[in-house]
């Protein structure tokens, strides 16, 4: 007689216990990506994925899995697969993919036999072919250093760049209040940005670095912004010049202008407001403000919008979404916009909260999929934004930690490239290991660690281990 199920963790599994379902995944399941539900197929044929969809559970059989599926959990999965017999080689399995929990049973004697687990899934699952030249002696492309080296030698000038243009908002913004609104200062700062290519390197500071509520967030929006809104535009085959770049920048960096008409005191208050009280009110103002303030400065139409509408949520009765406006008025910029204004809400550090991995942001985006956000808008954004951000620190398989240092593949978005900084014992190291995770078979991320709370709580150490990975 099977005994009734149970849900243990993966540290509890014995071997007699057979397990009927997967309940609880690592962050890297939150939005699927076609490698992973190949994966889950070939694995598990006959489960039955437990999917989130706005907020409700529902089942879907593994054909019918989408990519950006947000996968909750497995169920059903036939006994007879040898993944769901717990074996040594299992758990290493279960572990090297970032199964965390699972339901199990206890079957009477004897088992029924279990089928071997395709062995290249242990403990990770294969790279695809075909493998680029790796430099001599290394774990990576020279032409993957290349993009590396675009962002870690930057990272300097980039953070020179960021400190600049949070100082030029700042000043608009006080100009501002004063009457005298001038966008002179803020088109310098973007002109440095353009010539420099620091977008990149920018990107990468927006996840190491802190940022305040107001003139930081309007810096590292607009460089997230911008890389999107590129890449979304590439996937379409549109053209992307100059002009379309310096554009999407100064919509980010306006896009909460209306907020130097809100008292600074409101602003700056780590208080939250009643929803119905005065400087509620206030707050949410800064959108028409914004709109009326670009306007009157002889804004572009769309940067106009960006700044009126980037609050405004495809479900208008939310209490979340303001002014009230119809949804066909917010343009595809300004969807963009509200999406990575969240996120970068969500990621940026602040004085009073703790940031959010990007993977723990990106599960919650995936929640208000369709509520607030624009599905096929968020979708292009995941896309682009992948699970591992470059400047987010990781765990490895082998006990590592590194940093990613360049996007992971849009068609294998769990391999980027990382550098390692830290040995398995925990020790720094100065000769950094340079790995393409793509291209081996015996290293993997494991976890996405918060790099301000591993570094004793200091966004300098983690920035200046970062800057430091020395590449070949
Ligand atoms: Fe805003
Ligand atoms: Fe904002």
């Amino acid at each position: 007689m099977s005994q009734p199920h149970q849900t243990v963790k993966r540290e509890h599994l014995k071997p007699e216990m057979l397990v009927f379902g997967i309940s609880e995944l690592d962050f890297t399941y939150a939005t699927l990506d076609p490698e992973t539900i190949r994966f889950l197929r070939r694995v598990f044929p006959g489960a039955v994925a437990v999917l989130d969809k706005d907020g409700h559970e529902i089942l879907e059989t593994l054909e019918n899995l989408k990519p950006f599926d947000h996968l909750k959990g497995l169920t059903e999965i036939p006994p007879n697969l040898g993944a769901s017999r717990v074996t040594p080689q299992t758990l290493l399995f279960y572990k090297a993919h970032g199964f965390l929990s699972f339901r199990v049973g206890i079957p009477g004697r004897p088992l029924p036999p279990a089928l071997p687990l395709p062995k290249e899934d242990i403990p990770a699952a294969p790279a695809q072919p075909p493998k680029p030249q790796m430099l001599p002696g290394q774990r990576v492309s020279a032409a993957k250093v290349q993009e590396a080296r675009k962002v870690i030698e930057k990272v300097d000038t980039a953070n020179t760049h960021r400190q600049k243009s949070t100082m030029m908002v700042e000043e608009m913004f006080d100009m501002g209040r004063s009457g005298k609104y001038s966008a002179q200062s803020v088109e310098s700062a973007i002109e440095d940005i353009m010539s420099q290519q620091s977008s990149p390197a920018m990107k990468a500071i927006a996840g190491l670095k802190g940022s305040d509520q107001t003139y930081a967030h309007c810096v590292d929006m607009s460089v997230i912004m911008q890389e999107c809104y590129m890449d979304i535009q590439r996937a379409a085959g549109k053209p992307i010049n100059d002009e379309t770049k310096r554009f999407v920048l100064v919509a980010g960096f306006m896009h909460d202008i209306g907020k130097s008409e809100v008292p600074k005191e409101v602003l700056e208050s780590t208080v939250r407001f009643a929803p119905d009280s005065r400087e509620m009110m206030q707050l949410r103002n800064h959108t028409v403000y914004g709109a009326r303030i670009l306007a009157e400065m002889g804004m572009n139409k769309t940067v106009v919008n960006v700044a009126h509408y980037h609050h405004v949520k495809m479900d208008a009765t939310m209490f979340t979404s303001y002014p009230a406006t119809p949804y066909d008025q917010v343009l595809p910029l300004t969807r963009l916009a509200s999406i990575v204004d969240v996120y970068q809400a969500l990621i940026g550090r602040r004085k009073y909260k703790k940031n959010w991995v990007p993977g723990k942001a990106v599960e919650y985006l995936l929640k208000l999929k369709g509520s607030e956000f624009d599905p096929k808008m968020l979708d292009n954004f995941l896309r682009v934004i992948g699970l591992y951000p470059v400047g987010s620190l990781v765990k490895l398989s082998d006990g590592a930690m590194a940093f990613v240092i360049t996007q992971a593949p849009l068609d294998s978005p769990k391999h980027p490239v990382v550098g390692v900084v830290e040995n398995a014992k925990g020790e720094l190291v100065t000769n950094h290991d340079i790995i393409d995770l793509a291209q081996v078979q015996d290293v993997s991320i494991v976890e996405v660690v918060d790099h301000f709370e591993y570094y004793n709580k200091s966004e300098d150490q983690a920035f200046n281990l970062f800057k430091s990975i020395k590449l070949p």
